[in-house]
């Protein structure tokens, strides 16, 4: 859907600290966290929370945690503008997320796709935070009074989710939580392995399936001069039957401001050799800048530092004000401050 216009409304997104964020990150979610941030009340979140439902290793994820935040304000998301925090240091993610649990039924939380998906990549350990990690990520859009939620394709399940516990919860108290939009990217919402086009782009995957935000020019012409095409050497926007052109040429589309059918007409007979270069040189011109940047900020520790208390202040200003509230309408002790 299109955003509107309309200056005061929210957007909060999310994004989990595990590994590489990758291009599927980027095109999907971050790329219109920057675009939206001029005519909205934004929040964007390094969910560590959730990242802990598979095992991390502990000082890894740290370093993670602030490597998301570098990567946030690289790609031009401005801390004044936008509330850029971490979400385990604003409690009431969590206190909101038991809350919720249990407005939330055990038949919904089983048909969450990632919930099947993820337990199958972690059969060891499907703990219980795993399925209702859903819930979590409800508290997190409904805590902001949330408007718009700017995701990827693979989210929307989840969003639909929370849009049905806060219409739930406000069914029995009244107009408590603004019921959220998502808002997707017409084209890239959903960016595809470049090993196997058929899935998502996952930073999960083994290396030669992505492509990190991060990742050097010359790794990323190597990556995808490897992607897995076809054999018919016709580029045409097909993702039934050409899945893996398919993915680069939204890839291409979502990086350059050529239209589908101007990227046929352009490349179409000249071999795939010779797109996937191409390819490869939007990605790098889209993703150079960035990288400079994010070397320059993670150098700046003070700089994180400040961001992330300015954040962390700013966000559990809001957040408090809706626990507040959402304590007295479901009768818990009142809280004397
Ligand atoms: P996560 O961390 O897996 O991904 C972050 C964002 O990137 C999008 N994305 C993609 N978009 C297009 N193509 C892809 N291959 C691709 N891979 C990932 C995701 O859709 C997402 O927008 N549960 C969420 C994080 C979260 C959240 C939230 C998001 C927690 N709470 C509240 C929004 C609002 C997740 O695991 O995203």
């Amino acid at each position: 859907m299109e955003a509107q216009n309309t200056p005061k409304q929210r957007i909060f997104s999310g994004i989990q600290p595990t590994g590489n964020l990758t291009l599927g990150n980027y095109i999907g979610a971050l790329r219109n966290f920057g675009v939206l941030q001029n005519e909205y009340d934004c929040l964007y979140s390094i969910v560590d929370m959730h990242a802990i439902t598979v095992r991390q290793e502990p000082s890894e994820l740290r370093k993670a945690c602030l490597r998301t935040m570098a990567i946030f304000l690289a790609s031009g998301l401005d801390p004044e503008k936008n509330i850029i925090y971490f979400q385990s240091q604003v409690p009431q993610h969590a206190e909101l997320g038991w809350i919720l649990d249990c407005f939330t039924y055990m038949g919904e939380l089983s048909r969450m796709t990632q919930f099947k998906d993820k337990s199958a990549k972690h059969a060891d350990n499907i703990n219980a935070g795993l399925f209702t990690y859903p819930v979590l990520m409800a508290a997190d859009i409904l805590l902001y009074m949330t408007n718009l939620v700017p995701i990827g394709a693979d989210q929307k399940q989840h969003l639909e989710l929370a849009r049905d516990i806060a219409l739930r919860f406000n069914a029995v108290y009244g107009d408590v939580f603004n019921v959220p939009e998502g808002y997707f990217p017409k084209v890239g919402a959903r960016i595809m392995s470049l090993q196997d086009p058929t899935r998502k782009m996952s930073k999960s995957d083994p290396e030669e399936c992505y492509i990190a935000i991060l990742d050097k020019p010359e790794i990323i012409r190597k990556k995808l001069r490897r992607a897995v095409t076809d054999s018919d050497n016709s580029v045409v926007f097909d993702p039934e039957n050409k899945p893996g052109i398919a993915n680069l040429m939204s890839i291409m589309y979502a990086l350059s401001d050529k239209s589908m059918d101007e990227i046929t007409a352009d490349y179409d007979g000249k071999g795939y050799g010779v797109f996937k270069d191409a390819v490869a040189d939007c990605v790098i011109s889209a993703l150079e800048p960035i990288q400079k940047e994010y070397d320059r900020i993670s150098a700046d520790k003070a700089y994180l530092e400040q961001v992330m208390i300015s954040g962390r202040e700013r966000a559990e200003q809001i957040a408090w004000k809706t626990m507040l509230k959402v304590r007295k309408k479901v009768g818990l002790a009142a809280l004397k401050l």
